[in-house]
């Protein structure tokens, strides 16, 4: 492990669309690194859970938590992604900005998210869609400097619409903060129209 990751621009571009979500019951911010995500979250949420792969990090969001008075309704988990949580727990938001550039050896896991940038992202995809209540969204921060082909290919086997919400441009990439849903939910709501 390589130290808790400092917030930066991609961290600022989640709080930024946090802070425009509708207020939801059940709440899990993965990789929550220094916790200031996590913070965000518990204005918008009854519950949350964060969980990241550095016990360190965990560490940091309890401190976070704590500082903000959020321990009440809170819960940090040392794992990894959301493998303790069963299918169908039912989580209204999902959050996670993870590790997306480019390697193979994953050297330092708060940045390199695999050999195409999305491997972690992908893993995390298929793992959220099962635990994503009916009408729950996920909020996934991905870079230009990744190979977003596989993200979408994935997303779209496993039936999840997809949503830019928020970007910004960096010297070497476009960041951008995307939501998903799943697919049959907006069926029914463009039905029910
Ligand atoms: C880019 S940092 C983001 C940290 C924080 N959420 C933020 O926005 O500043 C990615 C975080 O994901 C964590 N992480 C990497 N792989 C993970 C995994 N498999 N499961 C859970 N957390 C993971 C890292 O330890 C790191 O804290």
């Amino acid at each position: 492990m390589n130290g808790v990751y400092q917030p930066s621009e991609d961290t600022f571009l989640l709080i930024d669309t946090v802070k425009d979500m509708p207020y939801v019951r059940k709440a899990v911010e993965v990789g929550s690194g220094s916790g200031l995500v996590s913070v965000a979250l518990t204005q918008k949420s009854e519950y949350l859970v964060s969980t990241d792969i550095d016990l360190n990090s965990c560490y940091a969001t309890l401190e976070w938590l704590h500082k903000y008075n959020k321990r009440a309704n809170t819960d940090v988990v040392c794992c990894d992604l959301l493998s303790p949580f069963r299918e169908g727990s039912g989580f209204d938001l999902i959050v996670f900005n993870p590790p997306y550039l480019p390697d193979e050896c994953l050297r330092d896991v708060s940045i390199f998210g695999g050999e195409h940038g999305v491997d972690i992202s992908l893993k995390f995809l298929q793992q959220a869609c099962r635990m994503l209540s009916c009408s729950g969204k996920i909020l996934l921060v991905i870079s230009s400097v990744s190979d977003l082909k596989r993200l979408w290919d994935v997303a779209s086997k496993l039936e999840l619409d997809h949503k830019t919400l928020k970007s910004v441009s960096l010297f070497f990439e476009e960041i951008s903060v995307v939501e998903f849903r799943k697919k049959h939910i907006n069926k029914k709501v463009s039905g029910r129209n």
